[in-house]
């Protein structure tokens, strides 16, 4: 039993892989690294606490998530001392490496690799999603057998991917790299996933992680009816990331469509509109997960975002959510495939 009244479903959970079961919502920890707000490390730690506790157990950071591998790390070493070392079992924490596009040595990613441990205060991470920002420098390969190799020696338990497209995750799984994920944006605006990714996906075992699912808080009823917000009022990193994907997927006016058509949902439901946000993506094809933002220590909305696991949506819900979509513009011609916006 939890704070929030009730534990989560047990569907709210998955077999990840075989030996590390996730929460199917992880909490985004991008919303630490300082562009979304001033967070209180020793109240953002707490906060983790109430998560764990809540059955929110999976973590999505980064390498350069400002002090989020930290956060793990004194999240993790709070919650052994309150409950004993084998509570740590049930936390997952998923970190990223994120290197600069240069010519990728051994040395570079054991370093890389060993800061991530130190930080986290883990002896093996539990999956490490590796970026790259530029296909033309093939040492992403190298990185990939390296990061594989760290695999075999435990430091790593999975191997998984950020921002790579179905070409590129293609070449890598031709290759014969163990890949057990990818993440990428995924919402009821940027549907580009669906193209491609999510098939190649299906057929080979892999999952999505998705982000970007909720547009950093603008698939709420907080921007229902509101005119279109200027750049000032965009008051995070995220806010701001995904208002341009708005930009280039049809406007504010086609937005506020999908946000009144997602309220009739949502009402319908007696839920919320980020409810029915996250739901859509979460019964997609391939995707095992998605991330929502958690702007530790300013707000939280986890009792709100286990609803998601109480919700199911109808046929005529996701017919009415597709005859707005369909007036929006086709990202996968504006902007490529998953992650090509990273490399224009
Ligand atoms: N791989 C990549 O390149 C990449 C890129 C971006 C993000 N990510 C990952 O994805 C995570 C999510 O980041 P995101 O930028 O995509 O943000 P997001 O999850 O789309 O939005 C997060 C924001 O949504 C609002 N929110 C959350 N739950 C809500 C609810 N139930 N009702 C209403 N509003 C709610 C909160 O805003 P308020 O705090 O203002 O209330 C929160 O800060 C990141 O932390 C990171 O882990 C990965």
């Amino acid at each position: 039993m939890n704070q929030l009244g009730k534990p989560l479903p047990a569907h709210a959970y998955l077999p990840f892989t075989p030996d590390l079961r996730m929460c199917r919502i992880l909490n985004g920890m991008w919303q630490v690294s300082g562009a979304h707000g001033r967070i209180d490390p020793a109240v953002a730690v707490a906060e983790m606490l109430n998560y764990h506790a809540n059955g929110f157990t999976t973590w999505d950071l980064a390498d350069h998530y400002g002090p989020a591998e930290d956060l793990i790390g004194a999240f993790r070493q709070r919650l052994a001392q309150q409950q004993g070392p084998a509570a740590l079992e049930h936390v997952q924490a998923f970190t990223k490496w994120v290197p600069r596009p240069t010519r990728i040595t051994r040395q570079m990613v054991e370093d890389a690799v060993h800061i991530s441990l130190r930080r986290m205060q883990v002896e093996q991470l539990d999956l490490l999603q590796f970026h790259w920002w530029d296909y033309a420098n093939p040492s992403y390969l190298d990185a990939l057998k390296y990061l594989a190799e760290l695999r075999e020696t435990g430091k790593i338990r999975h191997l998984a991917l950020t921002n790579f497209d179905t070409e590129h995750l293609r070449i890598i799984t031709d290759l014969g790299i163990r890949i057990v994920s990818n993440q990428v944006q995924y919402s009821l605006v940027d549907t580009r996933p669906m193209n491609y990714m999510a098939a190649y996906c299906a057929e080979q075992g892999i999952h999505l992680l998705t982000y970007g699912t909720l547009c950093g808080g603008l698939l709420s009823e907080a921007w229902l009816g509101t005119p279109e917000p200027t750049q000032s009022q965009l008051g995070t990193a995220s806010l701001r990331k995904y208002k341009q994907m708005i930009d280039l997927w049809g406007g504010w006016s086609l937005f506020q469509q999908l946000l009144n058509a997602l309220h009739r949902i949502a009402t319908r439901h007696e839920v919320s509109i980020a409810n029915v946000a996250v739901a859509a993506i979460l019964e997609r094809p391939a995707v095992a997960g998605v991330i929502v933002g958690a702007r530790l220590s300013i707000r939280e909305h986890r009792h709100e975002t286990a609803r998601v696991f109480q919700l199911a949506l109808t046929d005529a819900d996701r017919h009415a959510l597709a005859e707005v979509q369909a007036q929006g513009r086709d990202l996968l011609r504006r902007i490529g495939d998953c992650g090509d916006e990273y490399r224009r």
